[in-house]
């Protein structure tokens, strides 16, 4: 049987417009507008594109946003200077640095600056620390979305065997937090896990973050597993996930495309953690 298509661009609209219906109640109660703030430093494309997205995704939600784009020789200074002055600022909400920052600039120091009120990426360690102790603060966008769409498919986690393979700041490590918060029993896998593929069988829910194209095939996959791509590869066959995902839909349950998948959840998310900001400093 072909497993169930986890169409991330629905879910996606469906956050952003629950989101949005929520914006509008907070300024009906006599919130402020909410106002997101972005920071790019230097003229990377993709950036632009990512982040123009994130303010089309803003004004469709009822918020508003605000852009600094900065030359790529801005000093580490200059860029903490501004991140402070944005903590500062009242009128802001949310903050977010896109990344990649240019190589003379120390990224874990520009994200540990943001204030962890307004840190709506929920990269800083703050934001890390509060959700590794269980009591989480912001929540990083991609895991975010990940668990949505893993709550869409109607699986329940309580006592499910959780498998993720990679453990990236951004991605692997928030995510055993979200899961064991949830109660699902926890795997992370990463390069140097012997028999990954007999590792990843065992999932009820196998997550795939590692950056390696189509590194999971059918044999790493429980049948009627629930099966999660958060890998993006640029390869001379166009964009591929980390999951093979012709012969893996033959064996799981459920499984997101690529792209389509838990891509379009991040901005959901962002929006998501912009009015959760806002609501909380109100
Ligand atoms: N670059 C690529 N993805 C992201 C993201 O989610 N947040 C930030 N700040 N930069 C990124």
């Amino acid at each position: 049987m072909l497993a169930e298509i986890i169409d991330g661009k629905q879910v996606s609209a469906e956050v952003r417009a629950r989101v949005a219906s929520e914006v509008s109640e907070f300024v009906g109660g006599g919130g402020r507008v909410p106002v997101l703030a972005t920071v790019i430093v230097g003229e990377d494309p993709a950036s632009e594109v990512y982040v123009a997205n994130k303010h089309r995704a803003c004004e469709e939600a009822g918020m508003k946003s605000v852009h600094h784009g900065l030359p790529g020789d801005t000093s580490q200074e200059d860029l903490l200077a501004l991140v402070s002055n944005l903590g500062a600022d009242d009128g802001i909400d949310g903050i977010l640095v896109q990344l990649p920052v240019p190589d003379h600039i120390n990224p874990d120091e520009v994200v540990a600056a943001i204030d962890p009120a307004k840190d709506v990426d929920g990269l800083s360690p703050v934001s890390a620390g509060l959700l590794a102790g269980g009591n989480p603060g912001m929540i990083p966008c991609t895991p975010a979305g990940v668990i949505e769409l893993i709550d869409h498919t109607g699986t329940d986690l309580t006592g499910a065997d959780a498998v993720i393979v990679g453990r990236s700041k951004l991605v692997g490590r928030p995510l055993i937090s979200l899961l064991l918060d949830r109660n699902a029993t926890v795997t992370a896998c990463h390069s140097r896990t012997r028999d990954l593929a007999g590792v990843c069988r065992r999932a009820d829910v196998l997550i795939a973050a590692v950056g390696v194209p189509r590194l999971i095939g059918p044999e790493f996959v429980k049948p009627g597993a629930v099966v999660i791509d958060v890998g993006i590869n640029r390869t001379g066959n166009g964009l591929v996930g980390d999951v093979d995902f012709e012969p893996v839909s033959k064996v799981a349950g459920a499984i997101t495309p690529v792209p389509g998948g838990v891509g379009p959840m991040t901005i959901a998310m962002l929006m998501s953690n912009t009015l959760r900001a806002a609501r909380s400093r109100a």
